[in-house]
């Protein structure tokens, strides 16, 4: 039996992952080295760590611990994560724990969005947001970015043209550290400049965050978050930030602050969603911050990936023509090439395939209709050092 006509507009409208398409495409080709895809290491999962703190958590922490737990998050963590981050005046209500970041920008789409809202987001952006806010049916306009981040004229603009056509901007989306997928970090000034912008026009921000943590050089950047804190504006941003390029994506486990009024709502989404996140796995991420392990891990993980990002930018600078420009990321897992105007890397997608070396054009992290073709995203996390080498020399060859 076939149901489809009676899908609702939204699922009718829904497509299948393009990029897990695409990448689809190259799995099984013998010697294919992948810069596509956007996992973590395997090296960087710490099992040992992690199965003794499920073991205690399970067998130590009484019952309630397999029952359902808490919408709004395991208390625990919630209060880990507030002396970790160091976050002050800052409330259990004011936090809510999710299934991974995804959870998190969905609840607060379904908060914000009707549809023909228009929402704001980076040219480039991460897809798996932007499909969340289409699903929603709002209309999706990006803004130009460049090595300090979002253009702030230009977004001054599109505000100006929405107002002007009457449109409803609902919120601004933004990933401001080691962005997926071009590796740029928005700079402190910038985002000093974005948090009085977005106060001044009342127009709330989602920052995404989940790649923070893996710095390989250079200062760490305040987030747009604590920017705000400091000014007084609780709600105007609201932080999401995750476990899942630190300690592994199979565990969903995130979390978002914001006001009492926005965490509440966003709740609410959580309870007809989810009734709550796994219970054990928040707990066992929270015995994983009391035993000091968070920092540690962190250590780990870096020192792991400062290989595969030198052997990334080293073998840019060695192999591609000069007509190729790339970004300086100081961490994360992304880097993002400018090839010459006309140069199709949907095209060119095809060729290194046959050249056994994979990547995703840039077409992909475009909303519909605002693509640019001349681009791409290469991933330094997944490929050990010498295969992320011969890739970039393999895809060089074929430019
Ligand atoms: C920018 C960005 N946001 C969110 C996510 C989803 O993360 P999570 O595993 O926490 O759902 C990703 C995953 O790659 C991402 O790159």
């Amino acid at each position: 039996m076939k149901f489809n006509e009676k899908f609702s507009k939204a699922t009718a409208g829904m497509g299948s992952s393009m990029i897990r398409e695409l990448v689809a495409t190259t799995k099984g080709i013998p010697g294919l080295i992948s810069l596509a895809g956007g996992f973590p290491s395997p090296d960087s999962f710490n099992k040992e760590d992690i199965a003794e703190c499920y073991k205690e958590v399970v067998l130590e922490s009484g019952n309630d611990i397999l029952q359902y737990g808490a919408s709004e998050g395991d208390a625990q963590l919630k209060e880990e994560l507030i002396k970790w981050e160091e976050y002050k005046n800052m409330s259990m209500d004011e936090m809510l724990i999710t299934v991974g970041s995804t959870n998190a920008i969905y609840y607060y789409a379904k908060t914000f969005i009707n549809p023909g809202d228009v929402i704001l987001c980076e040219a480039p952006s991460f897809l798996g947001s932007l499909v969340s806010f289409e699903a929603e049916m709002a209309e999706l306009i990006s803004i130009e970015m460049d090595d300090e981040g979002i253009n702030i004229e230009k977004l001054k603009q599109a505000i100006a043209d929405c107002a002007q056509n009457g449109k409803k901007v609902k919120f601004l989306y933004t990933i401001p550290d080691f962005q997926n997928p071009t590796g740029i970090s928005m700079s402190a000034q910038r985002r000093m400049d974005l948090v009085e912008l977005m106060a001044e026009v009342n127009i709330p921000i989602l920052e995404d965050n989940p790649y923070s943590e893996l710095r390989y050089t250079g200062e760490m950047i305040p987030s747009i978050f604590k920017i705000a804190e400091e000014k007084n504006l609780r709600g105007l941003v609201t932080l999401v930030k995750s476990f899942s390029k630190i300690l592994g994506p199979g565990l969903r486990v995130a979390y978002a602050v914001s006001s009492e009024e926005i965490i509440g709502k966003m709740c609410s989404w959580q309870q007809k969603v989810n009734v709550s996140p796994g219970c054990v796995t928040e707990r066992m991420v929270a015995r994983f911050m009391q035993k000091d392990l968070l920092v540690k891990q962190i250590g780990i993980v870096n020192d792991l990936y400062t290989p595969y990002w030198e052997a990334m930018l080293t073998a840019l600078e060695d192999f591609m023509p000069k007509t190729v420009k790339w970004t300086k990321p100081e961490g994360g897992m992304f880097v993002w090439l400018t090839l010459p105007e006309g140069v199709d890397a949907d095209e060119l997608f095809v060729k290194a395939r046959e050249q056994k070396v994979a990547f995703i054009p840039g077409s992909k992290f475009f909303p519909k209709g605002q693509e640019q073709h001349n681009c791409l995203r290469l991933n330094y996390s997944y490929a050990k050092p010498d295969a992320i080498r011969e890739g970039v020399k393999r895809l060089a060859s074929i430019m």
